[in-house]
């Protein structure tokens, strides 16, 4: 089965729809942190760039009297939840293994226990640990990390990069088992 791309992900008019409200910049840059950390920790970098993709892909705006009140927002959020059912729909739809879909649809529900009435720590997996902590390296006081700027076609190359490094990991991990 041919493998689902970052850049098959990104290009989507789904996930074009729903980054831009969290920013491509933030989700670009926190895939690239996931990559780096799934190597370090012998998590699948596959499923952990997905997952650091799409993890706010559940974001909406609130606005009050015409501005954005982060405050509201925090009150009311449930991005995560959101998220979790759009990666996975949207995964499905490209093809993606439903097991994988699964999995990266849980990292995204897990990424974030600021809606819970319980925290999460210690109770992740490595995997959904990897998308926490890629996505904690990258936050800014006051959402601030949703507004850095980056175009379509920045994101794209970074992302084909990262395609590339992965199928030469996965390429060598079917090579050891094989
Ligand atoms: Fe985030």
């Amino acid at each position: 089965m041919k493998r689902v791309t970052l850049v098959d992900v990104f290009k989507h008019r789904v996930t074009q729809k729903y980054l831009q409200r969290s920013g491509i910049n933030h989700a670009v840059t926190v895939t690239g942190y996931a990559f780096e950390m799934a190597l370090e920790e012998g998590v699948d970098p596959d499923l952990a760039t997905k997952s650091a993709l799409l993890h706010d892909m559940g974001h909406y705006e609130w606005y009050r009297d015409g501005k954005w009140d982060y405050e509201e927002y925090r009150k009311h959020d449930i991005h995560a939840i959101k998220g979790a059912e759009r990666a996975h729909k949207l995964l499905v739809r490209l093809g993606e293994d439903r097991l994988a879909a699964k999995e990266v649809s849980l990292a995204v529900l897990l990424h974030t226990d600021s809606y819970l009435p319980f925290g999460l720590d210690d109770k992740r997996t490595t995997l959904q640990d990897v998308v926490t902590r890629a996505d904690e390296k990258d936050e800014q006081p006051l959402g601030m990390h949703h507004y850095k700027k980056m175009d379509k076609s920045e994101a794209v190359q970074l992302l084909h990069a990262l395609d590339q490094r992965i199928e030469q990991v996965l390429e060598q991990k079917e090579k050891l088992s094989g």
